[in-house]
């Protein structure tokens, strides 16, 4: 396994949108190990392929405390929206930001496991709130889109600071 580079915010590359997966191989496994691991050593709650610079509909998800409820969902869809939750939240691509964004409360999501076989999930709370978030990266789309033009200004050039000093 490997440790992936995760994309950093307002790099634009993590504004492409995602392509469906055809086929589910050894590749596609390798991916979400290597970001598995890369979630883990972050750490974090979540993962887009997209924010490893790969452009296909993959993401991860532990909500756990023990790192011991990996869920993979390829080609994800959203079937069902239910509620409105307002949650407090953060991205690997945006370290050190948080902010609140409202959500539906609870989901239901059809995927594609890492063995290729389709499961439907009804998802509430948390593992809800990642699940939009996830794929919102996949339609090359990030938290911070949904503050203020204020907020927005604010956060990028704090990044864009810390990016230079990091350089
Ligand atoms: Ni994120």
């Amino acid at each position: 396994m490997a440790i992936l580079e995760i994309l950093q915010y307002p790099d634009t590359r993590l504004n492409t949108p995602a392509l469906r997966v055809e086929k589910i191989d050894a590749g596609t496994r390798k991916l979400v190990d290597d970001m598995a691991e890369t979630m883990y050593s972050a750490p974090g709650v979540g993962l887009a392929a997209t924010q490893v610079d790969v452009h296909r509909q993959i993401i991860i998800i532990d909500v756990s405390e023990d790192h011991s409820d990996l869920r993979v969902f390829i080609n994800p869809e959203i079937t069902r929206r239910e509620g409105v939750a307002m949650n407090q939240e953060g991205c690997l691509s945006v370290p050190g930001i948080y902010d609140n964004v409202e959500r539906a409360e609870s989901v239901t999501v059809t995927a594609l496991d890492r063995n290729g076989s389709r499961f439907t999930l009804n998802a509430s709370g948390l593992l809800a709130t990642c699940i939009q978030h996830e794929m919102d990266h996949l339609q090359g789309k990030i938290f911070v889109d949904y503050l203020s033009e204020v907020k927005q200004n604010r956060v990028r050039t704090k990044l864009k600071k810390r990016q230079r000093k990091a350089a």
